[in-house]
């Protein structure tokens, strides 16, 4: 398969790319193609509602958007990478979602297969419900078919991720799908 990951933190080397890291590592020992879009640090602005697209048609901003599209246009996979704020994704990943305002149909009608990749600070049960509750309706109305979240609690700097669990899962995810 051909994985695009979608890395929506301002770290770089932080927690959720960490994870995505070890998603990656188990997704190449099965052979499948990744390519990664930090999106984080790509030109990239907010859906500005203009109805340019009219929801299936060109898009009225020319950024780097482009490239995300193309790239889960022709990927058999998407794995979206984030840590959480405040309860959901980053403003970074919301971006790229928003923007799929302009290829939803094109997109949806791929079902392609998805994954969740999330950092939080916390480890109690009230952090991750919420963001998982956003993803897990994105792909039922995207028609995606998800194929497992790493919900990384406790990953809140890069060395408590590197002593967490989410590690191992993470890789086992990759290796999974
Ligand atoms: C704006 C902002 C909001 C945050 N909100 C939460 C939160 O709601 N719950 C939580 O546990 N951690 C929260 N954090 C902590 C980050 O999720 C955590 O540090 C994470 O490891 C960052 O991942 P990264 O290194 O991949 O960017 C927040 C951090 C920032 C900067």
């Amino acid at each position: 398969m051909k994985i695009v990951i979608i890395k929506g933190s301002p770290h770089k080397n932080g927690s959720s790319n960490m994870l995505a890291d070890q998603f990656i590592k188990g997704a190449e020992e099965k052979g499948h193609k990744i390519i990664e879009l930090d999106a984080a640090h790509m030109d990239i602005h907010p859906c500005i509602g203009c109805d340019y697209c009219g929801m299936n048609g060109e898009c009225s901003q020319k950024d780097d958007i482009a490239n995300i599209r193309d790239a889960l246009l022709s990927s058999d996979m998407a794995v979206f990478v984030t840590p959480v704020y405040y309860f959901g994704m980053s403003a970074q990943l919301k971006m790229v979602i928003d923007r799929f305002y302009s290829y939803t149909m094109k997109l949806s009608s791929k079902h392609i297969k998805t994954a969740l990749i999330t950092a939080a600070w916390d480890s109690n049960d009230d952090v991750m419900p919420y963001i998982a509750e956003h993803y897990k309706k994105l792909c039922r109305y995207m028609h995606f078919k998800d194929m497992g979240m790493v919900l990384g609690t406790g990953c809140g700097t890069p060395s408590m991720t590197a002593g967490s669990i989410h590690m191992e899962e993470a890789y086992r995810l990759g290796r999974s799908v």
